[in-house]
């Protein structure tokens, strides 16, 4: 008998079959990888297991008991707990308060609330996932990586069976990522299930004893993951055969387009030196903290930096808000899209033209069928999964909703594209597809600065890479002499050994 046994699960949304009698059965100790294309269902199925959501049909068993799971106290109170793909703590509550959010430590017979204690228990949490984090934090100072250890923190705080985690390490630095392994072994140790959603196939076989693959609502196959390659994981996910992309011609970098000199923020960036070409894709890297997303928001016009210059086709410009920023043609694509990307509350069509919706307008009006057709075209370029273009994007998948932030700056037309890690949380499908597009791009004659932790991905796409530590541009490395090593010695500062290996 299994631990969790779930059968027959249907799922309707309006215009959406979400699950087609799906089904997946987890053990006791195994930590058990949920994976598919976008849109395919996972986060669906799991927040019907944790109480989020109710199904149209289907069973829930528990160690083959039929379970009723009509709400996520429900599900707790049965000893399952999710960890949010989309983060959901509260900005302007402390780490503690987040942490204790429900379950708050009460002392005395009038109970008062014990702050100390959940401070201090907080605390514990974080140092057990390795992180120095007070318990005092304001959410919303702290990285978007230290939130989603705050989450995992949060789950572990109750005593659990079976532990959700969608997506955990889409935000992750390796570090983290390694604490976070660690911390799954352990929870198997102690006879704990865990269920990983991650579109990182090469994670799932380090962690994970089987894997169950979705496509289009309905279980495909669980198999052991010993028994399966990636590739053949991906043949199932997608049920088609996919082109692996690679750069196989060069590009020809034409004119600079952009120039940053002797930029500098305190605290945050130093002696920033930088030139961009039209037609090439910058790469630029290191170590979450290193200043790659301060110094996207200084050419953003998000930030101002203290001093230094800043030539945009060789002229010096003082750029004081985004708006300006977009005006004379840099879009930047966040990584943070819960709240920089997107509004969640509107529609896909209006989310597209959102940042220029000045080619749309004719004689004060917006052109609704113009606007219409080109949201029709890139859900089919950048395979979008939506059952229309009027759908709010709040309805859409996470991985759907990168895309559509990636659909909104190509609709601006900008001349030079800041891309913070544009493909997390995408499926293998879709990263060929993009990776693509961005290629396309630059033989249009447009500058990309890509930022990214994935090394692979920097290494197949850049030609020029740029490492980045402690607020300093600490190397700059062609592709053919770059390699894993060379770029995490700059990433963590150690340039001499980039140097002479
Ligand atoms: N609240 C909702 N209202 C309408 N449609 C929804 C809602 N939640 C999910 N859907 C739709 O159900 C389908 C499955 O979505 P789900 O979020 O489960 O995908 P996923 O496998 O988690 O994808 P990703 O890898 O992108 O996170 C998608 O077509 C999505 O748009
Ligand atoms: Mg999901």
């Amino acid at each position: 008998m299994s631990l969790l046994e779930m059968s027959g699960i249907t799922k309707h949304f309006p215009g959406v079959l979400a699950l087609d009698n799906a089904h997946l059965s987890v053990e006791a100790g195994e930590c058990h990888a949920l994976v598919g294309e976008n849109g395919a269902g996972k986060s669906t199925l799991m927040k019907i297991l944790s109480g989020a959501y109710r199904a149209d049909a289907g069973l829930i068993k528990l160690d083959g008991e039929t379970k009723h799971i009509d709400s996520p106290i429900a599900a707790r109170r049965l000893g399952i707990t999710m960890i949010h793909q989309e983060l959901n703590l509260l900005p302007e509550l402390t780490v503690a308060e987040n942490i204790f959010l429900g379950h708050e430590v009460v002392r005395g017979p009038l109970g008062w609330l014990d702050k100390r204690a959940m401070e201090k228990r907080s605390q514990e949490l974080l140092e057990s996932l390795g992180q120095k984090l007070s318990g005092r934090a304001l959410i919303k100072k702290i990285s978007l990586a230290q939130q989603q250890m705050v989450e995992i923190a949060k789950a572990l705080s109750v005593k659990s069976k079976i532990i959700i985690m969608d997506e955990p390490s889409s935000i992750l630095t390796d570090r983290e990522l390694h604490e976070l392994f660690d911390l799954i072994s352990r929870l198997k140790q102690q006879n704990v299930a865990i269920i990983y959603i991650s579109h990182r196939l090469e994670e799932i076989f380090k962690i994970c004893e089987r894997v169950t693959v979705m496509r289009d609502g309905r279980t495909i196959q669980t198999e052991g993951t010993g028994k399966l390659n990636q590739d053949q994981i991906i043949r199932l996910m997608v049920g088609r055969e996919i082109e692996q992309f690679s750069p196989s011609q060069h590009s020809h970098p034409g004119e600079e387009i952009l120039r940053l000199e002797a930029i500098e923020k305190a605290g945050k960036l130093h002696n920033i030196h930088l030139g961009l070409r039209k037609g090439e894709i910058v790469g630029l890297t290191g170590l979450v903290g290193a200043g790659r997303t301060e110094l996207a928001r200084v050419i953003f016009g998000a930030d101002q930096p203290d001093s230094g210059r800043i030539l945009l086709e060789g002229k010096p410009v003082s750029l004081r808000s985004p708006r300006q920023a977009i005006d004379l043609g840099i879009g930047l694509l966040t990584e943070d899209r819960k709240t920089q990307g997107l509004i969640l509350n509107m529609m896909l069509r209006e989310n597209t033209t959102l940042a220029r919706l000045s080619r749309l307008v004719k004689r004060g009006f917006i052109n609704v069928s113009a606007e219409r057709s080109v949201t029709k075209k890139f859900i089919r370029d950048l395979l979008i999964k939506t059952p229309s273009t009027e759908q709010k994007v709040r309805n859409l998948s996470g991985g759907t909703q990168q895309k559509v932030v990636l659909a909104k700056w190509l609709f601006t037309e900008s001349k030079i594209l800041i891309f913070d890690e544009p493909t997390r949380g995408i499926d293998v499908g879709a990263k060929a597809e993009i990776y693509q597009l961005m290629w396309k791009l630059v033989s249009q004659g447009i500058a990309i600065l890509m930022i990214s932790s994935e090394l692979p991905e920097i290494l197949k796409m850049c030609e020029r890479i740029l490492v980045m530590h402690d607020g300093e541009i600490t190397g700059e490395l062609k592709r053919e002499e770059a390699d894993q090593e060379k770029i995490m010695a700059l990433a963590m500062g150690l340039n001499h050994l980039a140097r002479t290996s």
